[in-house]
């Protein structure tokens, strides 16, 4: 999704600017541009497709000269991906340009309005309305100006703003959308997350919703809506920049997958004390708890699946009815909630509009939030009463895949714990879980020495055009997550099936040769599973069977075995999708995808 960047100091801004897009390339975008103040103006660089296009026409930024700029790269929301859609926006005088990351959902009103004075728009965005009406109301005093402004604006946006009437400072203004300050040594900078800082400065400040603030190279001043200035206290980051880079791997995604032991050990270590699960951040009161009704997980895409997972673990270890659903979908469906719901809101990102309206929209229900977010101080993060932190450490990849496993630990762990706080749990079971959670790091190592075996089943695999996943119970949860990697990175059709109910319709289009990855893990559901697998050789599958190590009754119907290793059911998941997720990764590898960004695909989806 839209990323924004801005610089303000002594040395040449353009570089610093195309370097901290590079940064936020993996959030997605279509296009992307720059605005520089230099000799006396204000010019603006944009390209479509590639950031690369933007560096080529700019000579790597040397070719647009001063030492304070904005920029951006764009993900089309209003408006198609082409050169005048692309950020910054000008004013028709040529003062203001305008970055923007979010919607302004009154802007057809306000372009209207801005019409009708005589300005001329040049683009079809929403955020050129930003630029116009800075313009409309700056007479000499800048501050004023972006106040008027933003308070004419209804949706969500940081904004990154530069006058050419003040050639070394920089407007940065939050509502609803990240932005974070950036303070180095006489040079000040913005952007939409940390990565883009860290090679940088360690030292950010976050601005809230409602705040905007001034940078000039020697000084940062933060306004709350207004106008009053608020004191921040600057936080310092700990990610590294080697945690943001490749790390020798050929792709992101690969390192994230390797990562997994480091990320599950970060989310697990910190909360295992004495035997006992010891969540930070949550401040359940008792008796609400005792008297809650029902559990509601709502998230998008991965985090969906993760919740999946919960839900299976949630009912079984507490006993309390457990419902997940999409948050695109919960929105809008004047949801069945009151304050006796609990509802788990799941984001790797903490941004994702859709799963923020849903989170509203439960709040406003009176329910009590819970979120499990990778992003600290994100903005689901703050909205909700808990906060569990996953501790992933910065996903670089569209494609999530340490950030879903950390959640499944966190779920893991919620249920564990809430389990107990609501004593449906005896002691035997609770050890025997906190010791199978605590061992999941080790655990997960050994599914990723998979690797080479996955390699394989992809050469094996990669070539044909539609896969089945099928499952049943925590499996099929997994089956989920494991054909959207599939399909989000290499294009190849697949589709999850709970097995059971394969036979209702979909047996229908399997055929010779046709590929069918069947999970087979539950030992309670084994028979039932040969059952769904015998079905589908007789019409010709080829199957891959996933199956606990040392369970050697697969071999007898499987074509192709992945063996992963033994744990208590609801500890399953993470070591089943791990080899999945390496078997997408290779096929879309073989079929030459581009993999850490996959077409069509934005990494924090911060529009509906
Ligand atoms: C996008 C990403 C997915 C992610 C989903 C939800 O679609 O490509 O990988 O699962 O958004 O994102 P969130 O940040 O809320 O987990």
């Amino acid at each position: 999704m839209c990323g924004i960047v801005g610089f303000t100091g002594l040395q040449a801004a353009a570089p610093m600017l195309l370097e901290g897009l590079k940064r936020l390339e993996y959030r997605g975008y279509d296009s992307a541009g720059i605005a520089v103040f230099g000799d006396g103006k204000i010019r603006t660089e944009r390209a479509t497709g590639r950031l690369e296009n933007l560096c080529i026409q700019t000579q790597d930024g040397t070719a647009v000269p001063g030492a304070c700029g904005i920029g951006h790269t764009r993900w089309a929301t209003h408006g198609a991906p082409t050169e005048y859609n692309a950020h910054p926006h000008l004013s028709n005088d040529g003062k203001f340009a305008v970055v923007h990351n979010g919607i302004i959902e009154n802007y057809a009103a306000l372009r209207e309005e801005l019409m009708a004075h005589g300005y001329v728009f040049q683009s079809e965005t929403d955020t050129e309305v930003v630029a116009h009406l800075l313009e409309m109301y700056y007479h000499g005093d800048l501050k004023s100006a972006v106040m008027k402004t933003v308070s004419r604006l209804e949706g969500s946006w940081a904004l990154g703003i530069l006058c050419a009437d003040y050639p070394d400072r920089l407007v940065a203004v939050r509502y609803a959308s990240p932005l974070i300050l950036g303070i180095g040594v006489e040079e000040n900078y913005f952007a939409s997350d940390v990565t883009a800082l860290i090679g940088h400065t360690r030292n950010v400040v976050y601005l809230e919703d409602g705040e905007f603030a001034e940078l000039s190279p020697g000084k940062i001043t933060v306004y709350d809506c207004v106008g009053a200035e608020c004191k921040k206290t600057p936080v310092r980051v700990n990610w590294s920049m080697e945690a943001a880079e490749k790390g020798g791997y050929d792709h992101f995604m690969l390192k994230e997958i390797m990562e997994q032991p480091r990320a599950l050990k970060a989310a697990i270590e910190p909360r295992i004390k004495g035997g006992r699960v010891v969540p930070d951040g949550i401040e359940m009161p008792q008796q609400w708890l005792e008297g809650i009704s029902r559990i509601v997980i709502t998230a998008c895409g991965s985090a969906y699946h993760a919740g999946c997972v919960g839900r299976y673990v949630i009912e079984q270890l507490c006993r309390v009815p457990v419902q997940v659903e999409v948050a695109s979908e919960l929105r809008y469906r004047n949801p069945i909630i009151d304050e006796h719901v609990l509802v788990i809101v799941i984001s790797q990102s903490g941004e994702t509009a859709d799963t923020i309206a849903a989170m509203k929209e439960c709040k406003a229900r009176g329910a009590r939030t819970l979120a499990i977010v990778n992003v600290v101080n994100s903005t689901i993060a703050k909205l909700a009463d808990d906060v569990m932190y996953t501790w992933a450490g910065p996903e670089i990849a569209v494609a999530t895949t340490k950030g879903y496993t950390t959640q499944v630990a966190v779920l893991t762990m919620l249920a564990v714990y809430l389990a107990d706080r609501l004593g449906r749990i005896d002691e035997a079971e609770y050890q025997k879980l906190v010791a199978g959670i605590s061992a999941l790091p080790e655990r997960c190592q050994r599914s990723i020495d998979l690797n080479p075996h996955m390699d394989r089943l992809a050469r094996k695999y990669h070539r044909h055009n539609a896969l089945f996943f099928i499952g049943r119970n925590l499996d099929y949860a997994v089956c989920l997550e494991a054909s959207l990697k599939l399909k989000e990175i290499s294009y190849l059709h697949s589709e999850a099936y709970a097995a059971g109910e394969l036979k209702h319709g979909t047996i229908a289009l399997i055929e010779e040769g046709r590929p069918v990855v069947a999970l087979c893990c539950h030992d309670a559901l084994f028979d039932k599973m040969m059952a769904n697998i015998k079905e589908v050789k007789a019409r010709g599958a080829q199957v891959m069977g996933v199956a606990i190590e040392g369970d050697r009754r697969i071999l007898a119907e499987a074509d192709d075995v992945v063996f992963v290793p033994a744990a208590d059911p609801m500890l399953l998941p993470i070591s089943e999708v791990i080899p999945m997720q390496l078997f997408a990764y290779y096929v879309a590898k073989e079929n030459g995808c581009d993999i850490d960004k996959p077409k069509n695909l934005a990494k924090s989806v911060t529009v509906e």
